[in-house]
């Protein structure tokens, strides 16, 4: 029974768990490959679907996935997991291929600011880049899917307007992206303009082809997706203990933590196919490997409880 009093919430919703890419990327402590491959596994134990797994980018740039090969070489993989890569460009495609990702990335911004930054290229070049991987994943039968970053304010630039996110979503979209996930990289958003940036993206790109990827700076992500599901999205980008951020976005915490989101999703008795019991155990496993408590409001309640 669907114990939501509100309708207008989906009865399921799709975590896409990006903790082991989005996650670690960001972390200073070197976490070795066979450690990032017990998380991926520990959380698709715990019933997660969809795991970004690594991202084929210069080493140099970020060094914490320089192991993204030897990760997705040593995974046992499920059957009904989809193990993804974040790829910016053709080399990092055909590293990801090379490696049988099930599926990949690409990464634009709804700043140009931002994309110097991240990816070193502006906006329009970003899609040239992006072209010829869209040729080849489709002729290796290989989905992609496209992020915006930045969709609700930029670390250079301020604000963001809704059109402008719009438009870039559009063209990924355009260019054969079946997901465009909406990044608020820096966590700022409110409901308020969450609503109004979906209402834009919407007018352009089908709602059900639309994720949300909150990071949590400023403690409204949950309340976003909250605001979101309201509107029809129901996949959420989520990282385990809430770990990372973006190592181009300064000051940019972590992603919404799993643990946070599933908790939330139980309690509106909506269904995402996770044990949270199990998720708990890979929030705290790599936690503890980080030398960190997990940032999740839920899971350090929980863990209190445990150790009490
Ligand atoms: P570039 O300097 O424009 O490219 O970088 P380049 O072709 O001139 O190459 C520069 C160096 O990178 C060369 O090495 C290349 O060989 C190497 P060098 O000669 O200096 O030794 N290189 C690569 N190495 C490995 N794999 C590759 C690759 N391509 C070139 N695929 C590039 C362009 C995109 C590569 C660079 O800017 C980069 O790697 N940036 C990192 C971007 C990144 O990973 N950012 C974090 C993820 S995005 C994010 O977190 C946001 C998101 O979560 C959504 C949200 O929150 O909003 C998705
Ligand atoms: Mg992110």
């Amino acid at each position: 029974m669907n114990k939501s009093p509100n309708f207008s919430i989906p009865k399921s919703v799709k975590i896409v768990e990006v903790g082991p890419r989005d996650g670690l990327q960001n972390e200073a402590t070197p976490i070795s490959a066979s450690d990032k491959i017990a998380l991926i596994e520990k959380l698709s134990d715990a019933g997660i679907t969809y795991i970004e797994s690594g991202s084929f980018v210069s080493p140099k740039w970020v060094p914490q996935m320089a192991t993204s090969t030897e990760v997705f070489e040593k995974l046992n993989r499920k059957d009904n997991v989809t193990y993804a890569a974040l790829t910016p460009n053709m080399r990092g495609f055909e590293g990801a291929l090379a490696v049988s990702a099930d599926e990949v990335a690409i990464f634009g911004a709804a700043s140009e600011s931002f994309s110097q930054k991240n990816i070193n290229c502006s906006i329009e070049e970003s899609l040239e880049r992006f072209a010829p991987i869209m040729t080849a994943a489709k002729e290796a039968n290989v989905k992609v899917r496209g992020y915006v970053s930045c969709v609700l304010g930029c670390p250079y630039e301020g604000e963001i307007s809704p059109e402008q996110v719009a438009k870039v979503a559009e063209k990924l979209y355009q260019m054969g992206c079946y997901e465009i996930s909406l990044g608020d990289t820096i966590g700022v958003g409110t409901p308020a303009n969450v609503t109004q940036m979906i209402q834009a993206v919407s007018a352009r790109v089908p709602t059900d082809k639309l994720a949300v990827h909150f990071h949590d700076t400023y403690g409204q992500a949950l309340t976003n997706i909250y605001a979101a599901l309201q509107m029809g999205i129901k996949v959420v980008d989520s990282a385990i203990a809430g770990l990372g951020g973006c190592p181009y976005a300064k000051g940019a915490s972590g992603n919404v933590a799993t643990e946070d989101v599933v908790y939330m999703l139980n309690g509106l008795g909506v269904e995402t196919g996770i044990d949270f019991k199990q998720l708990l155990a890979a929030g705290w496993f790599i936690s503890e490997k980080i030398g960190k408590a997990p940032v999740s409001k839920v899971s350090s309640a929980y863990l209190a409880n445990k150790n009490s």
